[in-house]
């Protein structure tokens, strides 16, 4: 069975790379670092907390990383493109380590469920090395609409310039 296949999704649109683990008495079935489902679908809590442990890294605070004041009648809440941004990191592996209510550990640089809006838990750092500015394949996201999650992260770092 494949790996997809073992988590009860259709299938996975990219293929998976090898699983890296330190221990190996750690079950056997935890999706790989960068691996993805179609959209739609998300990485489950229970799955994302087996990940977590497996990976054993410390977690770091959520918070708001913007350089702007938080403000409750932002826009941006209810911005469909940020949703969908969101959205394509939820079917990956990635949305486990960058989810804070998931069991406490599971939050790292930036916090998908960061409010009022997600993204201004990450550094304009982090949202280039997210878009593969850097070079960084494994913190790069896997996406299926390159252009779409380029003017996304553009237009945030374009908003963040501008404040001031
Ligand atoms: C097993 C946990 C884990 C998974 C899975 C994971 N990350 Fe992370 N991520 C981390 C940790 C820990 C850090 C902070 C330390 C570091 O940079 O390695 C981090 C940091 C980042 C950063 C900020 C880098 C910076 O220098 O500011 C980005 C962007 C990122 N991850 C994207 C991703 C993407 C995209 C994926 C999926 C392809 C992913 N991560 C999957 C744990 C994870």
């Amino acid at each position: 069975m494949t790996l997809c296949g073992m988590f009860f999704l259709l299938a996975c649109t990219t293929s998976p790379a090898p699983v890296e683990r330190g221990d190996s008495s750690a079950p056997l079935d935890l999706p790989a670092h960068s691996e993805c489902f179609e959209l739609g679908h998300v990485m489950d809590e229970e799955t994302c907390l087996a990940v977590v442990e497996d990976d054993g890294r410390y977690p770091t605070v959520s918070e708001n990383k913007s350089g702007l004041e938080p403000d409750w009648d932002d826009p941006r809440i209810d911005d469909p493109e940020l949703e969908w941004l969101r959205s394509q990191i939820q079917r990956c592996t990635c949305s486990c380590c960058h989810t804070r209510p998931w069991g406490g550990p599971g939050v790292y640089f930036y916090d998908l469920t960061w409010e009022p809006v997600w993204i201004d838990s990450a550094s304009s750092w982090s949202l280039r090395v997210l878009k593969g500015d850097t070079h960084d394949d494994t913190q790069t996201l896997p996406t299926t609409d390159r252009a779409r999650l380029d003017a996304i992260i553009d237009s945030e770092l374009d908003r963040r310039r501008n404040a001031d």
